[in-house]
């Protein structure tokens, strides 16, 4: 251990992984393993940008309220507060480090998207955002002392006396395993979009750190509360890609398969209401249309403009055979981002001393049920800066929001799907296609109850995992057992969470799902 020892180990090379590696380096030597390249991550593919109140017409009260609003009564208002107060001052670290965001007449240009009252997003490259944060912040990374370690899989968080002791890995490419011993080890390894049929995420997105995290014992808070975002390209034969929201931002309607517009019959804010009641309309028009797809409609704005604010979305769907200024988009719903997490305090401290998580991986609650549109890269960095003051001791080590609205379970044991000889076998389509059916935009406590037995079942068979595969499966299965767990749990519909069984949102469910490994508090 002693020789492979750093102050800092970072897992994860996304805007969270490496914003943090860049500040950490100024205070101690710092290692960052990843599993896949420097630049695999869902950060790269960001489109819409990066909230912040720096309009006139705007302020950090205003993104707080909206931010707020969005999280349907269980965003914790302190860390909302952090949130929206320290954004400006994370983003000019980001303008520092070089990230080129878009300018008119020498000022930055904010776009608006959807459940924020006032344009606020700057992006980059138009719609390349994530790409412009990732180059710039590894490129970055590359001319420091900050040493890099691709290819190189966490598979195990290493504890002594109750503490953080370093981190086991597994080379991807030669099978050889390492321990690496640290001070600090921060967990910035993204979300669990992977865990869905359809999704908008990168392949290295399989609930790792959740998955490591919870079974070195740390808390998991807000599973439960996944994100589908709306308008993902529907193509036959080509990978879900996102249709930024910001595309609605600037005027896109959404038409169902006979061309009329439908949103206005659903909610008064119409595109622009938020994610999860967007997501769900077009689920419901979908099914009243008997079709798989909606459309998005930006054939009445000026060409010029769509081609230059959404150049990457142009160009795809140009190479796809589909010219937006003209024809309309097909999209449907997708799998995108997981509110919940590892439940970290406003110093991104976990109830394990030395363990710290980051970015979409940790749960500080700022989103609650719901994220608002481009507040994600921006927890990113401002919770991320936060960390290192904390690895400093700054802040308590209290883990999370208060205790008063927290609901703790042990995860529970579950018996094992009656049908286990119908469980169908355990591989990744499998996992995805049972998670997409039963634990997707619209649950029921049957179809839950199926999932979890299912679930239970490829638990039992799970073989001990050897390389890469076997590992992200593992991983999966886990985040996917504890989100059916908390989806189950929680009998009312918040947020993103919506049950048929129980469609409204009840006052006394004003609480959080906190699951730890057999411990029951
Ligand atoms: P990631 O960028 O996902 O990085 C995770 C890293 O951890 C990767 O490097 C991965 O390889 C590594 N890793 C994982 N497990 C392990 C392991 N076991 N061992 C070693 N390494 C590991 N948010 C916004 O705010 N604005 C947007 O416009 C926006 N657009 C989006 C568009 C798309 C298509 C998607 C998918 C997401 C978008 N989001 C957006 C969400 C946002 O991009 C992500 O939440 C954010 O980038 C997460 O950053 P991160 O650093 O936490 O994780
Ligand atoms: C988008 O551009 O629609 C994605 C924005 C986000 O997920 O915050």
């Amino acid at each position: 251990m002693k020789t492979n020892y750093c102050d800092y180990i970072i897992i994860g090379s996304g805007i969270a992984g490496l914003y943090i590696a860049l500040l950490a380096i100024e205070r101690g030597s710092v290692l960052v393993l990843t599993k896949g390249s420097i630049d695999d991550c869902n950060t790269r593919y960001a489109q819409g940008g990066i909230a912040v109140a720096m309009g006139r017409d705007d302020s950090p009260e205003l993104h707080f309220r909206d931010t707020v609003s969005a999280g349907d009564g269980l965003s914790d208002a302190e860390a909302a507060r952090i949130l929206t107060e320290e954004a400006a001052d994370c983003v000019a670290d980001l303008i520092r480090f070089g990230v080129p965001f878009d300018t008119l007449n020498g000022e930055i240009t904010l776009t608006r998207e959807a459940a924020h009252s006032v344009s606020r997003i700057m992006h980059a490259g138009g719609d390349a955002t994530g790409e412009h944060i990732e180059v710039t912040l590894s490129r970055r990374v590359r001319s420091t002392s900050i040493k890099v370690l691709e290819n190189c899989l966490a598979t195990e968080i290493l504890l002594r006396d109750g503490k953080v002791n370093g981190v086991k890995s597994l080379d991807c490419r030669t099978g050889s395993v390492e321990e690496y011993g640290c001070r600090s080890l921060i967990l910035a390894t993204g979300g669990a979009g992977r865990l869905f049929k359809y999704t908008t995420n990168s392949d290295v997105v399989t609930g790792d750190g959740i998955a490591l995290a919870f079974q070195a014992g740390a808390e998991i808070s807000d599973i439960e509360f996944f994100q589908f975002h709306p308008t993902v390209l529907r193509l036959p034969g080509v990978a879900p890609f996102l249709i930024s929201e910001a595309v609605r931002g600037e005027g896109g309607i959404l038409r169902n398969v006979e061309g009329r517009r439908f949103m206005p019959d659903y909610v008064a804010r119409a595109e622009m209401a938020p994610r999860d009641i967007v997501a769900r309309s077009i689920v419901y028009e979908m099914q009243k249309t008997r079709n798989d797809r909606v459309f998005l409609d930006v054939t009445h704005l000026p060409p010029r403009l769509v081609t230059t604010r959404f150049p990457q979305i142009y160009r795809f769907c140009q190479d796809h055979g589909l010219d937006i200024t003209r024809g309309l988009i097909p999209v449907a719903p997708a799998a995108h981002y997981l509110m919940g997490g590892v439940k970290a305090n406003s110093w991104g401290k976990t109830n394990i001393p030395g363990l710290f998580a980051a970015g979409e991986t940790a749960c500080t609650g700022a989103h609650g049920a719901n994220r608002l549109a481009s507040n994600s890269l921006l927890e990113s960095v401002v919770f991320g800066k936060r960390v290192v003051q904390g690895t400093e001791g700054v802040g308590s080590a209290e883990s999370g929001a208060p205790a008063a609205v927290e609901h703790p379970y042990s995860l529970p044991e579950h018996e094992p799907s009656r049908q286990v000889g119908a469980a169908p076998p355990l591989n990744l389509p499998n996992i995805q296609s049972l998670m997409w059916d039963k634990v997707g935009i619209i649950r029921s406590g049957k179809e839950l109850r199926e999932a979890a037995g299912v679930l239970a079942t490829w638990e039992r068979l799970m073989p001990e995992p050897s390389d890469r595969p076997s590992y992200e499966l593992s991983n999966l299965v886990l985040c996917a057992r504890l989100m059916t767990e908390a989806a189950l749990l929680r009998e009312e519909s918040r947020g993103a969470h919506f049950r048929t069984d129980f469609p409204r949102t009840s006052p006394e469910w004003q609480r959080r799902i906190v699951f730890r490994k057999n411990v029951a508090r």
